[in-house]
């Protein structure tokens, strides 16, 4: 049977990733997971145990890494990477995780994967191009130059060069992709959707940054994993492919349909410290997905998308709940 290892996969994306290929092949899968305060067991809960392998370790260690990618003997078998740190918020108070994890992470991987020719596909994010002015008409694509701004988007980005590196230089059969902004259900409630859902649920104020000018371009998870595995089964090795669905806010427009869908006044909103950097838009031209794979996202109605994730977030208290409160108050304490 076809293996397939995930890093990250008790993660926010990686876990969605997991049930995607659950529902769409019927491969059997290896999550690889340190388990940090970002993964979530209760996300793999409901997966068959016969498909489904659950592997605690860290991908910077390599004689895990080594051993699990030496399993991987099948033609069609592949690595798919997610494991990372991931919140940029957290890079600015100590980036050394970010480092350890995202740069010597995927080197570790790489290493493996070059070792026993095995098919890699490795998830990073539009972040590496730094941002865009708010009326520039032009988007991200495959060949905007790398421009990071944060240590996260400066670790992500360092991780796609050795990639596209151990690719060209030694031949290892690599795909990547430069995703937007993610949404949907089990993200931490650190990130913003989730921290600004929840706040509404509890009765509180969202906190948004700055003047809330700042603009992200949404998609909905399932629509990253439906674009990961297309890639991963028709994607041109050694290319780049950028995944977004046309999803461009501004935080203030988010907070205010948040608000809106809960019965709200658009104006209860705390405007506090803006992040240090703060990237001010980011946007993808996802031309080549569409065009060379014939991809099309589930969730092309943001307002939607966001409807379905306010709902998810109101019926499991019982998973957001005992992280909330640990998370406001480090955010208090920093003014946010
Ligand atoms: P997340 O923080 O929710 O999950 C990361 C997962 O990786 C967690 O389960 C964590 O335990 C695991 N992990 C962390 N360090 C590890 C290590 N050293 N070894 C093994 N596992 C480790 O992140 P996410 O939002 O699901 O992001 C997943 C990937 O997608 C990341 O590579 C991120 O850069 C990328 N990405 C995220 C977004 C987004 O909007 N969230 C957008 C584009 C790309
Ligand atoms: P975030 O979810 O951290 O993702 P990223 O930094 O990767 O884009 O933040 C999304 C946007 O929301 C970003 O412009 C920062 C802003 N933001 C707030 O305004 N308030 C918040 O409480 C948080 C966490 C983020």
């Amino acid at each position: 049977m076809r293996q397939i290892l995930v890093t990250g996969g008790a993660g926010f994306i990686g876990s969605n990733f997991v049930h995607h290929l659950l529902q769409h092949t019927d491969a059997s899968v290896i999550v690889l997971d340190k388990l940090t305060y970002a993964a979530s067991r209760a996300a793999l809960e409901e997966v068959p145990a016969d498909r489904v392998r659950l592997v605690v370790g860290d991908v910077a260690e390599e004689a895990v890494v080594q051993g699990l990618v030496a399993g991987l003997t099948g033609p069609d078998d592949a690595v798919v990477h997610f494991a990372a740190e991931s919140h940029n918020d957290n890079s600015l108070r100590d980036p050394s995780p970010f480092v350890t994890t995202n740069i010597v992470g995927t080197f570790v991987l790489l290493e493996a994967v070059r070792r026993h020719d095995v098919r890699l596909h490795h998830i990073s994010t539009d972040e590496v191009y730094g941002d865009l002015e708010l009326d520039d008409p032009a988007k991200f694509t495959e060949s905007t130059a790398y421009r990071p701004s944060s240590p996260y988007s400066a670790t992500k980005a360092g991780a796609d060069h050795l990639v596209r590196a151990w690719q060209r230089s030694f031949g290892v059969r690599a795909t990547i992709s430069n995703c937007s902004n993610n949404y949907g259900p089990w993200q931490h409630v650190e990130k913003f959707i989730p921290r600004q859902i929840t706040n509404v649920l509890r009765g509180d104020r969202p906190k948004v940054y700055g003047a809330g000018a700042n603009v992200r371009d949404w998609i909905h998870t399932g629509d990253h994993s439906s674009a990961v595995l297309a890639i991963l089964e028709h994607g041109t090795i050694g290319a780049t492919y950028l995944i977004g669905a046309d999803g461009e806010r501004s935080n203030l427009e988010v907070v205010r349909a948040i608000l809106r869908l809960r019965d709200r006044s658009e104006d209860e909103i705390d405007f506090v410290t803006d992040r240090a950097g703060h990237d001010l838009r980011y946007a993808i031209d996802a031309t080549r997905l569409r065009t060379e794979l014939g991809w099309e996202p589930a969730y092309p109605d943001f307002d939607a998308g966001l409807a379905d994730t306010v709902r998810w977030y109101a019926e499991h208290e019982g998973w957001w709940g005992p992280a909330k409160d640990g998370v406001e108050s480090a955010y208090a304490a920093r003014g946010q």
